[in-house]
């Protein structure tokens, strides 16, 4: 645990906070409830790179999507080390055997906690992307050589290519937060972010047998916010909570809207924090038309943003599927999850009204008083429910499901919360007190293993002093017995 929570003030906290329960019954008790039991710590890197910026590391960021995943026989993991080498490691999942290390050719080129790494798969041909390195800048990307996925190459520098600024020629120009997402067929899409904050648009890049082509851009930063306290602004962005596919081949969106720093004048104190109202929209053709959960259409990616709002935006009607306003520090980037059925659940945090309707210092406000929520969508609409314990932390809690759609909640400082599918999602209780875990800001899951063999891996990375390098961990759990 970070030394920085005081254990009592935590329990005092989730005693005075009663949960928000809308519309569901209690769960019955005798049902099976999730549990998490740690089965080992292994360190991936005892040195990794500690560099701190924007209150992150370039390790360990709750928007990497991903930097732990399982695909075949492996377990993949990706890491600057304390030389800034981009650094990846696999482990086969049939033991407890070492971490295999392969060091890039690439240093991180810049002190930003952005320009995390990022890896993702294509299936069809058994390459593993990684793309990394950015923010408002060009990325850094190489793939492996196909079939590496599959065990056709040897786990070697070597079966990479050459570190590039586009992808396989294909230009981006500057971006932030590229993450991969695998499609139903064996492909990969990237998102990303082109323009800056409270200015920026959200795009997609498609990787397919014929290569990498751009998608465009599917998000737009125009239209008029009005904040509680009667002023407006006119430019924000859309911050992804996570973007993925469920079973079925739908893409399911949800996020977060910042308004821009002019738009500052939007809050009710300068100490807050521009984001607001979560959102929701998915897409049944990979990514090319946009639509609410009305089903009408939100936005055609590669269209024009003027003129009739062919983005998904701001004022696009009907996005909205919990409202707030601008002055609960509402995080960005948090989490989100689709279960077996395609239904779409999303982890956001925030300084519920009870505390404060005024937030004037995010981070210490965070930490004082944020409470994660769970919010999924059911066959009677949106439900929220807050979660027993507060975040504790200024950063962000990560959302999985396991083959049973039993939901966990990792936070922060490695505290583990879940509830179970047969209850509905009612019943959240602590399973895991966090105990083997010290993370500096936060932690990141495979969301990959847990559903294909039941281990919950939680990768994190321990807080240190200035910028001595300090461990990276890889922690699993056994869940469900
Ligand atoms: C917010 O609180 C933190 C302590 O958590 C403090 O370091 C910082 O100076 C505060 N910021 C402002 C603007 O008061």
């Amino acid at each position: 645990m970070g030394g920085v929570i005081d254990r009592r003030s935590l329990l005092l906290g989730a005693a005075a906070a009663a949960p928000l329960l809308l519309g569901a019954a209690p769960a019955p008790a005798a049902l099976a409830a999730p549990r998490a039991r740690l089965l080992r710590d292994t360190v991936l890197d005892p040195t990794g790179l500690y560099e701190v910026t924007y209150s992150g590391l370039p390790n360990v960021a709750s928007f990497q999507q991903d930097a732990i995943l399982t695909r075949g026989a492996y377990q993949y993991a990706a890491w600057y080390a304390a030389d800034r080498s981009a650094t990846l490691a696999r482990r086969a999942i049939s033991g407890p055997g070492p971490w295999e290390r392969v060091v890039l050719p690439h240093r991180l080129s810049a002190v930003d906690s952005h320009n995390t790494i990022s890896l993702g798969v294509s299936r069809s041909d058994g390459r593993l992307h990684v793309v990394m390195d950015a923010h408002n800048t060009r990325a850094y990307y190489l793939r492996s050589a196909a079939g590496l996925i599959d065990g056709g190459v040897p786990w070697a520098v070597g079966s990479f290519s050459a570190v590039q600024r586009t992808l396989e020629g294909v230009e981006l120009g500057g971006i932030t937060y590229p993450q991969f997402v695998d499609t139903p067929d064996g492909g990969l899409q990237l998102s990303y972010r082109t323009g800056g904050s409270g200015g920026g648009v959200n795009e997609l890049a498609e990787y397919t047998p014929a290569g990498w082509a751009r998608l465009g851009a599917w998000t737009s930063a125009a239209g008029r916010y009005t904040a509680p306290n009667g002023r407006t602004s006119d430019s924000r962005n859309m911050y992804l909570h996570g973007i993925g596919y469920d079973a079925r081949g739908r893409l399911h969106a949800s996020f977060t809207w910042r308004e821009d720093a002019a738009g500052g004048v939007v809050l009710c104190s300068p100490g807050g924090l521009s984001n607001h109202d979560t959102g929701y929209v998915h897409s049944d053709d990979r990514g090319r038309t946009w639509r609410t959960q009305d089903g009408a259409v939100a936005g055609v990616t590669g269209s024009a943003s003027t003129g009739s709002g062919r983005r998904v935006a701001w004022t696009t009607p009907n996005h909205v599927v919990d409202p707030l306003d601008v002055n609960h520090a509402l995080i960005n980037q948090e989490s989100q999850a689709v279960d077996s059925t395609g239904r779409i659940h999303i982890l956001i945090s925030y300084v519920p009204g009870r505390f404060t309707q005024c937030v004037t210092n995010f981070t210490a406000q965070r930490i004082s008083f944020a409470y994660p929520f769970h919010l999924v969508r059911l066959a009677t609409g949106w439900r929220k429910i807050e979660l027993p314990e507060r975040v504790a932390a200024f950063g962000r809690t990560r959302l999985v499901l396991a083959a049973n759609d039993d939901a966990y909640a990792v936070l922060p400082d490695g505290r583990i919360l879940a509830a179970s599918a047969a209850s509905t999602w009612t019943d959240w209780r602590r399973v895991y007190d966090g105990a083997a875990i010290d993370a500096f800001g936060e932690c990141v899951v495979d969301a990959s293993r847990l559903r294909s063999d039941g281990l919950l891996s939680v990768l994190s990375q321990e807080p240190s002093t200035g910028t001595t390098p300090s461990p990276v961990h890889v922690t699993d759990f056994r869940l469900g017995e």
